[in-house]
């Protein structure tokens, strides 16, 4: 069946199998590879992804149940993608890697939804308990999540005060 899917702001039509995977759409067809796939019973959340804004474990989504949505990827460009991607490198969220995507993904669904709340210890455990980690443990990956937040919103004010 045919297929019209914009991934990171660019529209893709493509001819695929009705059985096809988001997760194996990304990556076989778009070559889309920083979505991972870290287990077969939709677990570990490494290939989590937004569908039109909203944080999905790709590997539970059919590719024909995203036609006419918008997906986003890890490797979407954008200032707070990459803010949270920076703060993961300077607390040190990752040891193999493996989970950073999806868990990256999902701090920038959780921060972008945060609103009013205050992205603490609770707020982020809450959020991520759909993603697991094999390597560090979680107290750098939350960490991480609070000084992207703080990078964000300090960067927001500088662009205020300007
Ligand atoms: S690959 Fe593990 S939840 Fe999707
Ligand atoms: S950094 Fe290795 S699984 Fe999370």
């Amino acid at each position: 069946m045919m297929v019209n899917i914009r991934v990171n702001g660019k529209q893709y039509k493509k001819d695929i199998e009705p059985r096809l995977l988001l997760v194996n759409f990304l990556r076989d067809e778009l070559n889309l590879t920083g979505t991972h796939i870290g287990c077969d019973t939709s677990n570990c959340g490494a290939c989590t992804v937004l569908m039109d804004g909203k944080s999905v474990k790709s590997c539970t989504v059919l590719a024909m149940q995203a036609n006419n949505h918008e997906i986003t990827t890890i490797e979407h460009e954008d200032p707070e993608l990459d803010a949270i991607k920076d703060a993961y490198v300077e607390e040190q969220g990752l040891q193999c890697g493996f989970c950073t995507p999806g868990m990256i993904i999902e701090s920038f669904y959780l921060l972008k939804n945060a609103g009013d709340k205050e992205v603490d210890d609770d707020y982020i455990k809450k959020n991520l308990r759909g993603n697991l980690c094999r390597c560090t443990g979680y107290r750098s990956i939350i960490d991480s999540i609070k000084k992207a937040n703080k990078n964000i919103k300090e960067r927001e004010e500088i662009h205020v005060s300007r």
